[in-house]
């Protein structure tokens, strides 16, 4: 197994280049499989993730070949129409091919995703949308066995409450090759959803209120294949922001380049600015100057133009370093709080009360032998070793590759003291 060994206290200088979006990626490549052919998506991250959705397409008979920044996914045959528990398992993503399949074969055998590790993340709205929009759905053994009336998907209507990314992605892709209209109301309005919705249409699908909360889709016999590129990653471009406010030097800007700041919803950005962070924006590079001293902003996550969920864990190290108290409230996940316990052993100085963290700033952290969680959660034990004193060690490195492309290498490049080693969990337990 792999763990980062962060030496804390130096200073984060120069440039930051943010890679492709993840959770934008996986959309794009489900969309892939509805046409018979050839798709290119440029832009597709290195990371495991994609590795794991790679191999769920393969199941169904498509084959998915890297091409240097993009991957090229011949879905010429697509015979075989499940996703099994064993990848599912891994990454939650992978029910998308529900939608995906039922789109493209007409029926879909896809294992239910189960618990995460910040509780139950239901998939309730994926099930009873696709029923409204005319899907025949059965619960088999932990599968959802799914298939479409005989000559397609009949649409219909349904009102998500509250709006889901995955829930629109997956009704989005099974409606698209339906045979009569569909009208989503509440429907996710994420930059991801967006760039989703431009491949479909870019492919032929007919939709219609893209980027607004009520998307209305007029079936079609089929797609066609296509050439399409990614967008930068919204959430790697937060972590770095916040990353050079906990560690750049004051006065002295850190620049961080294929950034897409208006994908981060205008929340995060007030609230960056009220820390005292001063930022530029010039095309795709956003320049970042840390002050001298940074407020204690509380926020409160929501989804999209929200403060993003997935930005909560590192806003948390941010408070650490701010001068007073404040807190992290997470209305879209209430118990995404696994890494405060890994935090204490930091010495961090903060009391979580339901779905709210409150942090008291302007303790010094100290290095600690620490273990990832999960993606997020991970990331800002990272950060956290940044800025402490001594040395941290982040154990379970697994769930950072799922998410991070190269974090160590683009840290050290900057300043950070930062790299991995392979260590035997057993024989030398992480946390000590
Ligand atoms: C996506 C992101 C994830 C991010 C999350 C919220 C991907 C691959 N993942 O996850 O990183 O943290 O958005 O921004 O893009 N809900 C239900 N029933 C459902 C589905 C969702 O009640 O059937 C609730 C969830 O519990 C949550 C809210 O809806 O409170 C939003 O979740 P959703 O947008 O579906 O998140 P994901 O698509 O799973």
């Amino acid at each position: 197994m792999d763990k980062l060994v962060i030496h804390g206290g130096h200073k984060l200088q120069g440039t930051l280049r943010v890679s492709a979006s993840k959770n934008a990626a996986l959309p794009l490549m489900a969309a892939a499989i509805l046409p018979r052919g050839v798709t290119f998506i440029d832009q597709i991250p290195h990371l495991r993730d994609i590795v794991t959705f790679s191999h769920v397409l393969r199941i169904t008979g498509a084959s998915v070949n890297r091409q240097r920044q993009g991957l090229e996914i011949d879905a010429t045959r697509v015979v075989f129409p499940e996703a099994p528990y064993e990848l599912v398992k891994k990454m939650r993503a992978s029910f998308y091919m529900l939608g995906a399949l039922l789109g493209r074969c007409g029926k879909a055998k896809v294992s239910l995703p189960g618990g995460c590790a910040w509780g139950p993340r239901p998939v309730n709205l994926h099930i009873e949308g696709l029923k409204a929009l005319g899907a025949d759905i059965d619960l088999e053994q932990g599968y959802v066995v799914a298939r479409v009336p005989r000559g397609g998907l009949s649409g219909g209507s349904y009102r998500f409450e509250p709006s889901s990314v995955g829930a629109t992605v997956n009704l989005l892709l099974a409606a698209c090759l339906g045979r009569g209209g569909s009208r989503i109301e509440n429907a996710a309005i994420e930059p991801d959803v967006i760039v989703f919705c431009d491949m479909l249409t870019a492919m032929g699908a007919k939709l219609d209120g893209i980027g607004t909360r009520t998307i209305e889709v007029e079936g079609v016999d089929q797609l066609h294949p296509i050439k399409f590129s990614n967008c930068p990653d919204r959430i790697e471009l937060g972590t770095f922001m916040i990353a050079a406010a906990i560690a750049g030097i004051p006065g002295d800007p850190v620049l961080i380049t294929n950034a897409q700041p208006d994908h981060l919803g205008q929340e995060f950005l007030d609230a960056f600015q009220r820390t005292g962070c001063f930022y530029k924006i010039d095309k795709d590079t956003i320049t970042i100057t840390p002050p001298d001293v940074l407020k204690p902003i509380s926020i409160t996550t929501a989804i999209y133009p929200g403060f993003p969920t997935d930005l909560q864990a590192q806003w948390t190290i941010l408070l650490s370093c701010a001068n007073g108290t404040a807190s992290v409230t997470d209305q879209v996940y209430g118990d995404r709080f696994n890494h405060i316990p890994e935090l204490y052993r930091m010495g961090l100085r903060a009391e979580v009360n339901g779905n709210t963290v409150t942090v008291h700033g302007g303790h010094h952290l100290t290095g600690a032998q620490v273990m990832s969680t999960d993606l997020r959660a991970s990331v800002s034990l990272v950060m956290a070793g940044v800025v402490a004193d001594g040395t941290t060690h982040v154990g379970r490195i697994y769930h950072l590759d799922r998410g991070y492309e190269q974090l160590e290498s683009k840290f050290s490049q900057c300043g950070i003291n930062i790299h991995r080693e392979q260590y035997n969990e057993f024989e030398n337990p992480p946390q000590g």
